[in-house]
This record gives structure tokens, sequence and C-alpha cells, in this order.
């Protein structure tokens, strides 16, 4: 392995939890360190409902503003129709969907069950291809969920399975609580790759109990080569009580590069970004590297 594909989710997972509204220059100023920090993948907003995710609610006026050029994509989280109808008046690049493996949560999230949610993504799905635009999805709840406790990996594989057969190009993998340890993980793909190549997978690993980085680190031995992270460590999903921070964008690109892997992201560019935003947010961000970088 000589490369790892890192999908910068801080814009979005990272502040969608934060209670202080970033105003949008500081989130454009935000996309633009990213960018000279050599990030190219980068999941910037969500067409949600503003009332669910008030941090968000700028989303198209930030996407008429985020910088251009140096081969970044943008990608945005589209819930339903109407979230697709203000994503496609926007310049953002591709669309990501998303439901649980776990029935409470969706219900939670999204307002749905999993079986109401299907032709509600599906239509996305299509209505996006059709404007040329690349769809992912987001299987949340993966290694566990909130309201349910376990969930059986025979959910999450005909989640999967689903999302495959709308036509998304990638799954990413939400550990949403972080409860995953590298057995789990292990064991979870050993599954879905009976159903699925490993190459349509991604992992998402908050990293509520410190277990996010070896997760991430066993979902590369079993061949994953996309990761998501969020600058500074940022991250929760609003609906999924006791979430907290991504792995942090930082802690990925510092192991990668150790083990010779690389990222193309460079790790004190990103730093200043993370440090821009702790001075926003008026709290110290809890990535270690981060933090260690700081102190020297
Ligand atoms: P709803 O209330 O069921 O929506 O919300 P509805 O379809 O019944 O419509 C009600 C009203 O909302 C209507 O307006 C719609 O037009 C409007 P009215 O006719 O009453 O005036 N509406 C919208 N407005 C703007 N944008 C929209 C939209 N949709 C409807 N897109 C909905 C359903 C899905 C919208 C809501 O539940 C929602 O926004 N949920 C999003 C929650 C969220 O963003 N969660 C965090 C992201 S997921 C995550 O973090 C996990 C992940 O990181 C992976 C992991 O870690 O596991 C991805
Ligand atoms: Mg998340």
């Amino acid at each position: 392995m000589t490369r790892v594909t890192i999908v910068e989710v801080g814009l979005r997972d990272g502040l969608q939890n934060e209670s202080v509204i970033l105003p949008v220059d500081v989130k454009r100023r935000i996309a633009e360190g990213l960018i000279r920090a050599g990030v190219k993948e980068i999941e910037a907003t969500s067409f949600v409902h503003p009332r669910w995710v008030p941090q968000l609610a700028d989303a198209a006026e930030l996407a008429a503003q985020l910088p251009r050029g140096q081969g970044v994509r943008y990608r945005a989280l589209v819930p339903n129709a109407k979230g697709l109808e203000r994503a496609l008046s926007s310049p953002i690049d591709e669309y990501a969907v998303f439901l649980s493996a776990s029935e409470t949560h969706n219900r939670k999230n999204i307002n749905k069950s999993i079986d109401e949610t299907y032709p509600v993504l599906a239509e996305v799905v299509e209505r996006a291809q059709a404007a040329g635009k690349r769809v992912r999805g987001y299987v949340s709840t993966v290694f566990g969920c909130p309201y349910e406790g376990d969930v059986p990996v025979s959910q999450v594989v005909r989640v999967c399975e689903r999302l495959l057969e709308m036509g998304v190009y990638e799954i990413s993998l939400g550990d949403t609580i972080g409860v995953a340890t590298p057995k789990k993980v292990k064991e979870t793909l050993e599954v879905l790759l009976r159903y699925m190549p490993v190459e349509r997978l991604a992992g998402h690993f908050h990293d509520t109990r410190g277990t996010a980085l070896v997760n991430a680190y066993v979902s590369l031995e079993m061949g994953i080569r996309t990761l998501d992270g969020a600058f500074g460590g940022l991250g929760g999903c609003p609906y999924a009580p006791g979430a907290s921070g991504n792995v942090a964008t930082e802690e990925l690109v510092y192991f990668l590069e150790q083990e010779g892997i690389e990222t193309g992201i460079d790790l004190e560019a990103l730093c200043r970004v993370s440090v821009e935003v702790q001075k926003q947010l008026g709290r110290p961000l809890s990535s270690k590297v981060l933090q260690s970088v700081i102190a020297e």
C-alpha cells in the first residue's frame, strides 16, 4: 500500500454538532487552509433541514463561496428531494446520501423508518446521476447504535446492498458513536466483503472511546483505502447521544506518513487550520498530534 485517500469531513461532521455558529467567511477560510494543506476531498456542508442542523443552514451561501482549483472536489450531504434541489443549484461536485443500519437511529436522524428511506434515497441518487453527479453512501451505526446497542451484521449487509443497487460509488461505514474495536471491525468487514468489493468501502470512525485510529489501521489491513477524518478531531452526530469527534485528520496523516503511506496532506499546514478553528470555537481541539505540533 502506497497511498490512502483522506476525505476531510471537518466542515460538515466536525462543525454540525458545534453550538457556536461559525460565519460563512470563516468556513471559507477553513476551506482555503485545507486546500493549502493539500486536501483534495472536502465534505463542505449538508443540504439538510436548517432547523435540524443550524450550523449548516448557510450551505448554499458557503457552496457559492468555496475556493476552486488545485484539483479540489467538494462534497455535501443530501437527505431527500428537497435537499437535492438545493444541492443542484449549488456548485458542489458530488453528493452523499445517508441512512442508518439501526431503525431507531434512522428515525431520530432523518425522521423515517429504514424501509421508508430507501425510495427517498433512490430518487436522490437517480436524479443526481442524471445531472452528472457521483453519489457516495453513508451507513451509520454499523458497529453499534446509541438506542439499540448491538446491530446485527446482516442488517448492515442489507442496507449496504440496497445502497449499491441504487448506484452509490462507495459506502462509508460509520462508527457513529465510536464503539468499535479492531475485532469488531475485522469481523464486520469479513462478512461485508463476501457481498461487495473492498474498493467500494470507506471507513468513518468516531473516536468516542479512543479506538478510531486503531480501527482505521485494521480497516487498512483489510484492504480499505479511503478514510474519513476531521481536522482537530471535531465531530459528532446531533442525533446520536454520546457521539463525539471523528478520528482527527492530523492523527491519520501523522500515522500514515510515518508508515510510509502517502496522503498528499501537509501536517503543519493542516495544523494551522485547526489552530484557527480552536480560536473561533474558543477551546482546544482534541487532536493529540495537533496539540503536540502546537507545543513544539
Ligand atoms: P422532516 O421534518 O421529516 O421533513 O425532516 P419533511 O419531508 O416532512 O418536510 C418538512 C418540511 O421541511 C417541509 O417544509 C420541507 O420542504 C422541509 P414545509 O412544507 O413544511 O414548509 N424540508 C427541507 N428544507 C430544507 N432542506 C431539506 C428539507 N427537507 C425537508 N433537505 C429531514 C426530514 C431529512 C429533512 C430531517 O430529518 C433532517 O434534515 N435530518 C438531518 C439530520 C442530520 O443532518 N444529521 C447529521 C448527519 S448524519 C451523520 O452525521 C452521520 C455520518 O457522519 C456517518 C456516521 O458518523 O455514522 C454521515
Ligand atoms: Mg460521522
